[in-house]
């Protein structure tokens, strides 16, 4: 055997390994994980040991502070969300082996035809509408909380991955523009998600919590410091979370949580009232958080084409914290994302991270 070889190898890997590059990524609407570096290097320096990601969507915020060593909460009023940040930021050490994702795909299943007939030639064909009842409910025979959510984040990132564009605001195919990803079965899609899932679990030593539900409705965290990056208000653009992800939100559950709209196309999910989706309520919305959270170090993710604008979200900060700096990043959005604008540079924003305390 070359000895050069069994040295160099466990070197090179540890030395190079980056655990944030094992998070799970989606296209998920307003993500930051383009920014996290930027995050971290304008939070490193803070002193906190605790933080709350209080508006987690895909998790990768809180994820990447997990990797950072911090002990970490997170909230988001969609389930969905909740699923990722409980399966690999909450979970520290539970994966789905290889019998237990045999068990998960093996047949027969008890189905009962809910999706097949509710989004009958909506998104998805008969068999994989079949697969995802099944799934579903082998999810249900799970025993372990973490092992669930991994499963069902999964699952999501499956139907996200099959679905043109990765939203559910419109019906059909019709942005089917021959990608590897709309090729694959949804039974492959779910299995390297599950893979993805396993391999993003991990231990810092911290203990972390998921919440979900309504910031406003948090029970008083004791953070040292609250991440905030709510959806960004703008006149141009809307920030409608269900509406894009309304079947995967809807999924998590079993639609038992969730009210259908039935007089809609779409068969979305009735909407939710937010205070962040209008000019007479953004203000008095982050005033209330800030307030909220006034004992803890705050760090507001927001953009330059959305309102509040920058002056208007450093004077709320100042009611209620000494000092406040931005810090500023030229961004791009993506197609599907919030603000993005076809043929136009609405997309080109500045991102900002206000930092108070
Ligand atoms: C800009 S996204 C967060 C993106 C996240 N930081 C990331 O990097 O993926 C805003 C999130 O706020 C959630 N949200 C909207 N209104 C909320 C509320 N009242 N309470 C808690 N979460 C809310 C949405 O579901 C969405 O996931």
């Amino acid at each position: 055997m070359n000895p050069t070889l069994l040295l160099e190898k466990p070197a090179v890997s540890w030395k190079n390994f980056d655990q944030m590059s094992q998070f799970p990524s989606t296209r998920y609407m307003g993500s930051k994980f383009k920014l996290l570096d930027f995050i971290w290097d304008n939070t490193r320096d803070l002193e906190f040991n605790s933080v709350l990601d209080a508006f987690s969507g895909s998790g990768c915020v809180g994820y990447m502070f997990k990797t950072k060593g911090k002990s970490v909460s997170t909230n988001d009023v969609l389930r969905y969300s909740a699923c990722i940040a409980s399966a690999t930021v909450e979970n520290s050490h539970e994966i789905i082996g290889d019998e237990e994702l045999e068990l998960l795909l093996s047949t027969p299943a008890k189905t009962d035809g809910f999706i097949r007939t509710t989004f009958e030639g909506l998104y998805f064909e008969e068999e994989e509408y079949h697969f995802l009842e099944k799934i579903m409910h082998k999810i249900s025979l799970l025993d372990s909380k973490y092992k669930k959510s991994i499963a069902i984040a999964a699952l999501c990132k499956a139907c996200i991955k099959k679905r043109p564009r990765g939203i559910f605001t419109y019906t059909g195919s019709r942005y089917d523009d021959g990608r590897k990803d709309l090729r694959l079965s949804i039974e492959e899609h779910f299995m390297n998600a599950v893979s993805e899932f396993n391999e993003a679990v991990f231990d810092n030593g911290q203990k972390h919590q998921t919440f979900f539900g309504d910031i406003f409705d948090l029970q008083k965290n004791d953070c040292d410091l609250v991440y905030i990056d709510p959806p960004y208000f703008s006149l141009r653009s809307d920030n409608d979370y269900l509406r894009r992800y309304h079947f995967v939100e809807g999924l998590c559950s079993y639609w038992r949580s969730a009210e259908i709209d039935f007089s809609t196309k779409t068969k979305k999910i009735k909407k939710q009232v937010t205070r962040f989706d209008s000019r007479q309520t953004v203000y008095k919305a982050f005033d209330d958080l800030f307030a909220k959270f006034h004992d803890s170090i705050l760090a507001v993710s927001y953009s330059s084409n959305s309102i509040p604008t920058k002056e208007e979200m450093i004077e709320l900060l100042k009611r209620h914290k000494r000092c406040v700096k931005v810090e500023e990043f030229d961004h791009k959005y993506s197609f599907g994302n919030q603000n993005h604008k076809i043929g136009n540079n609405a997309n080109s924003v500045k991102e900002y991270l206000f930092i108070a305390q």
